[in-house]
């Protein structure tokens, strides 16, 4: 077996160090052509590199060598499994006060056969979490460390709450929507909850995961005592939010963009 692998660190931002791993080609036994993944189940990848964990190998494939992002045990963290924000929080909303239909049933802790609604890890860069924003809007090019700051960031402040539908047996994101809490000194210091990029992958629409996402957030917005939630959306969005209780503003929405 020969396993030829380096890591690169890369510094990023205060503590975050990027490790890239690549593997040679000639781990395979057989053809050069033939995946690493192929030829190797994920324990014994694991075992035969000393890595923690190696994510979307698939990702890499049209590359000459194997650069799986992830981390060796005795280096930093970069991409792992580690949630954004406290996962019991989803399991336990009181699912019962929802007041938008399912049919058939589905709620956070059963999304649907072979699918997970979760808080977002730094993992699910790999799993196509940016794909799926693409569809909603233009990401940008972001790379792993520009990902792991900004998630490390949010997580820090612990006012994002990033919420996934994984696909498990694909393992890549279906659908993601995003609940920000701000905090305010008006009415007693109150809270108040804001939902943004809710976007559900158009392989996936019409199954019920875009009203999964939004009623779990506005019902997470309530547990953690905001007075109120709002969004901004197009007006052919409007039909989608009324259905959870959101009713159009007098106000008018107002911007100022700054070009590059
Ligand atoms: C809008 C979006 C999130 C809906 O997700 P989805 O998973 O396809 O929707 P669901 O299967 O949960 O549908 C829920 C219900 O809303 C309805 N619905 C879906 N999209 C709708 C829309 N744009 N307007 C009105 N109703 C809509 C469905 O008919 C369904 O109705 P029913 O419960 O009476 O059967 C999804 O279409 C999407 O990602 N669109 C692109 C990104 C986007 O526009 N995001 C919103 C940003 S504000």
């Amino acid at each position: 077996m020969n396993v030829n692998h380096k890591c690169i660190k890369r510094t990023c931002g205060e503590r975050v160090e990027a490790i890239t791993l690549s593997i040679s080609w000639s781990v395979h036994s057989g053809s050069s052509k033939t995946p690493l993944s192929n030829t190797l189940d994920d324990h014994q990848l694991i075992s035969y590199t000393g890595c923690h964990s190696f994510i979307s190998l698939w990702e890499y494939f049209t590359r000459p060598f194997f650069g799986c992002v992830c981390h060796r045990r005795d280096c930093g963290m970069l991409l792992n499994e580690t949630p954004i924000f406290e996962p019991s929080l989803l399991q336990e909303l009181d699912w019962s006060s929802n007041t938008v239909p399912f049919s058939p049933p589905i709620s956070p802790s059963s999304p649907g056969e072979g699918l997970v609604l979760r808080p977002l890890c730094t993992a699910d860069f790999h799993r196509g979490f940016f794909k799926v924003l693409s569809q909603l809007t233009t990401t940008g090019d972001v790379t792993p460390e520009q990902f792991t700051k900004k998630f490390d960031h949010m997580k820090k402040s612990g006012d994002y709450y990033v919420v996934v539908v994984e696909d498990t047996n694909l393992r890549r994101i279906v659908a993601t929507a995003t609940l920000i809490t701000e905090h305010k000194f008006i009415h007693s210091c109150a809270k108040r909850g804001r939902v943004e990029e809710v976007v559900v992958s158009d392989v996936c629409r019409g199954k019920q995961l875009g009203k999964l996402l939004v009623s779990a957030l506005t019902l997470l917005s309530k547990k953690l005592e905001c007075y109120k939630i709002t969004l901004e959306c197009s007006p052919t969005n409007v039909a989608f939010y009324q259905k959870f209780g959101y009713t159009a503003s007098h106000e008018t929405y107002m911007q100022c963009r700054f070009p590059n």
